[in-house]
């Protein structure tokens, strides 16, 4: 049955949601406060890059199921159920900031049809529900947690083919109402109280840094010892306990979650009377893993950092999205800016505009003018283009011939013909 909804927050989680929400055969109005991106998503520009988002959109719109309007009150006047999706960021303590969530709440609460149902999408700390229910002041709306699992460059994969729903409240009624949103997916519902539900979200995320923390320390170790990560990796991924799946190594982690949620989670533990070092560890762990990629580069010019340039592949803090959010990229550039090096980057979605360049990074154009007179190529972000560049093209670029692929992307064999001197990560 398709339902009445109003997303508040048009950015990748509420876009994500809104138009997933509309192609499964519900009315959904999408709202933002930013004016200026309303009107560019009526008109069909969709201001990030999201595999598959923009079709989504342009079909919602064309079916006459999905809207875009400025301002909360206009969206959820008259939907039956709320989705908040605004920005949790993170607080000076380390805690996730509530007040825009708070905020969105108390714009709805006054406009909200009687026995609407409110639902939280946005990643917010245990008992987050009851701050909800506090700011609607409204005893007949009832608030559902609803976390996302979603990943940027497959964010629309990831709503429609999800490998759970989870669903926390209190009220069962709401609960199977909101269930019912996901009947046309095939996937696992796993409904629960509202703590659980906001747990499960930060114990995924922070298991998952976790698993690219170990691996990282695991590569260090290879290094050490002459092994090779990628066949650890099989080796030990073929364990069907284990699984293959988040080991990959690379420069750290990073984005506008992992960061963000392990410390949020580190906090939450810490006002619960826990002490969660192995996190605090994790995330040590991924700070020396920045520290590890700027030292090799050093290394791979013997330690002479004067006159030194460096060209950087990849700013972004993965393949398929233009976020410069906490990125390992862009932390590690600042680190070698800081150690004297002249630094040029490249990377398909940003240019020298874009919000998050530190100042004295030049952005280039294409691939190989970012390597002209570089002493060392230095390969941060997995895209795929890079794989297809001939190393001989950019061994005439460049003054120097050392490669660093902290993301193990490239081939070996083929640079080394080229006559570079190749570091991967652990092998
Ligand atoms: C993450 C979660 O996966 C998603 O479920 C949650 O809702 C939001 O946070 P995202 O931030 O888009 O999604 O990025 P993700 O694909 O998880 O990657 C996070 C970081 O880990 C990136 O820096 C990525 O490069 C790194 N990574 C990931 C690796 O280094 N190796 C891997 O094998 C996988």
């Amino acid at each position: 049955m398709s339902s009445r909804i109003s997303v508040i927050g048009a950015g990748y989680v509420g876009l994500t949601t809104s138009a997933c929400l509309a192609h499964l055969g519900h009315n959904v109005i999408c709202a933002d406060i930013d004016a200026d991106k309303v009107v560019s998503l009526q008109n069909g520009i969709i201001p990030i890059v999201e595999l598959g988002l923009a079709e989504l959109v342009a079909e919602g719109m064309a079916s006459g199921r999905l809207s875009f309007v400025v301002g909360s009150v206009e969206a959820a006047k008259s939907c039956d159920i709320a989705f908040l999706c605004v920005p949790t960021p993170q607080g000076e303590d380390g805690s996730a900031d509530l007040s825009y969530v708070q905020r969105a709440a108390q714009e709805i609460a006054a406009v909200l049809p009687f026995e609407a149902i409110v639902v939280n999408k946005s990643t917010v700390p245990v008992g987050s529900t009851k701050v909800v229910e506090k700011a609607l002041k409204r005893p007949d709306v009832k608030v559902v947690s609803n976390p996302e699992f979603l990943r940027e460059g497959s964010a629309v994969q990831d709503f429609l083919k999800p490998d759970r729903v989870v669903i926390g409240s209190d009220d069962q009624a709401a609960a199977m109402k909101v269930a019912s949103l996901y009947d046309g997916l095939s996937t696992r519902v796993i409904i629960t109280d509202p703590a659980s539900a906001e747990t499960i979200k930060y114990a995924a995320n922070a298991f998952l840094a976790t698993k690219l923390s170990f691996i990282n320390a695991i590569a260090a170790i290879c290094e050490g010892v002459g092994a090779d990560i990628n066949d650890v990796v099989v080796g030990m991924g073929s364990d069907k306990r284990i699984g293959e799946n988040f080991l990959r190594p690379g420069p750290g982690w990073g984005g506008s979650c992992f960061p963000k949620d392990s410390r949020a989670l580190i906090k939450i533990a810490e006002d619960a009377d826990y002490s969660f070092d192995l996190l605090k560890g994790v995330i040590t762990v991924n700070d020396q893993q920045f520290d590890r990629v700027v030292q090799k580069v050093v290394r791979s010019i013997d330690g002479d950092v004067s006159e030194k340039t460096i060209a950087v592949w990849g700013l972004t803090f993965k393949a398929g999205t233009d976020d410069l959010r906490d990125s390992p990229s862009i932390e590690i550039v600042k680190r070698l800016i800081a150690k004297g090096f002249r630094v040029q980057g490249y990377d398909p979605t940003v240019t020298q505009q874009k919000t998050g360049i530190p100042n004295d990074l030049e952005i280039s154009f294409s691939p190989i003018e970012v390597t002209v007179n570089a002493d060392v190529l230095l390969v941060l972000t997995e895209w795929d283009d890079f794989k297809w560049i001939s190393p001989s093209t950019v061994a005439i670029s460049m003054a120097g011939k050392q490669i660093i692929d902290a993301r193990n992307l490239l081939d070996r064999k083929d640079w080394e013909r080229a006559g570079f001197t190749y570091q991967g990560i652990g092998r």
